[in-house]
């Protein structure tokens, strides 16, 4: 198989996994984060493997423990797959260890690796699309899912937390979210794609975040 029918191959198993998630990581999230991990490719300037970052952010949500209950099966199961397309065992390696350390709660531990350009690149491109419109929209969508309030003005956002804290969902607010993770995206962004856009998206989601607590009280 050519690198194309690989990525093809890889689209419609993706589609077929994701195209029933109703949590806000669904094909649509997939596609566009392989759409911004091509963005981001088209910039850059130093070597990097193209078919691990665009395979990696089509299979960066497969095998994750929000999303499927046996993270080990769904794992073997796509590693089987990369195989039955004739990626070598190198390359399925690149791939899990750039959808094993990538998230957000992972660069909350200690001992967390240092990805791959390839890598960077997908974080980056997850990262884009949890913030700007789409990110508020997400949030908002995820809140509702979590019987999440909106917003309280008495209940502060954690200044720190630890990967536990940081699942543990009570006393949460969706607008609080904004102040404890999504915020805090644009400095951790590794490309200069990713950087540049998630300039934008940020002053976005400040303007949004202005406008919503200047409406909150309805007093004017
Ligand atoms: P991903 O795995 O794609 O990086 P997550 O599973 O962490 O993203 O979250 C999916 C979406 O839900 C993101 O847009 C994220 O900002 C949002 N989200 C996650 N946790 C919360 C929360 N506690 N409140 C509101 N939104 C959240
Ligand atoms: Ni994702």
């Amino acid at each position: 198989m050519n690198t194309a029918q690989q990525l093809r191959a890889i689209h419609q198993y993706t589609y077929e996994k994701m195209k029933s998630d109703k949590t806000g990581h669904g094909f649509d999230h997939i596609q566009r984060v392989v759409n911004l991990t091509k963005y981001i490719a088209a910039q850059e300037t130093q070597p990097f493997n193209y078919l691990t970052a665009v395979s990696a952010a089509y299979l960066h949500d497969i095998a994750d423990d929000k999303l499927v209950t046996d993270v080990q099966a769904s794992e073997t199961e796509m590693k089987n797959f990369l195989t039955s397309i004739e990626f070598l065992p190198s390359q399925i390696a690149a791939i899990t260890t750039i959808t094993h350390n990538m998230s957000f709660s992972k660069s909350l531990e200690n001992k967390h690796q240092q990805l791959s350009l390839a890598g960077q690149m997908v974080q980056d491109a997850d990262r884009l699309d949890a913030i700007g419109a789409i990110g508020i929209t997400r949030a908002i969508y995820y809140g509702g899912a979590h019987q999440e309030i909106i917003y309280d003005p008495k209940i502060k956002p954690r200044k720190s937390f630890s990967k536990q804290e940081y699942r543990d969902l009570d006393n949460e607010t969706i607008i609080n979210h904004f102040y404890e993770k999504l915020l805090k995206l644009k400095v951790l962004m590794n490309t200069t794609g990713g950087k540049l856009l998630a300039e934008q998206r940020q002053q976005f989601m400040l303007d949004f975040l202005t406008e919503f607590k200047a409406e909150w009280t309805g007093e004017k």
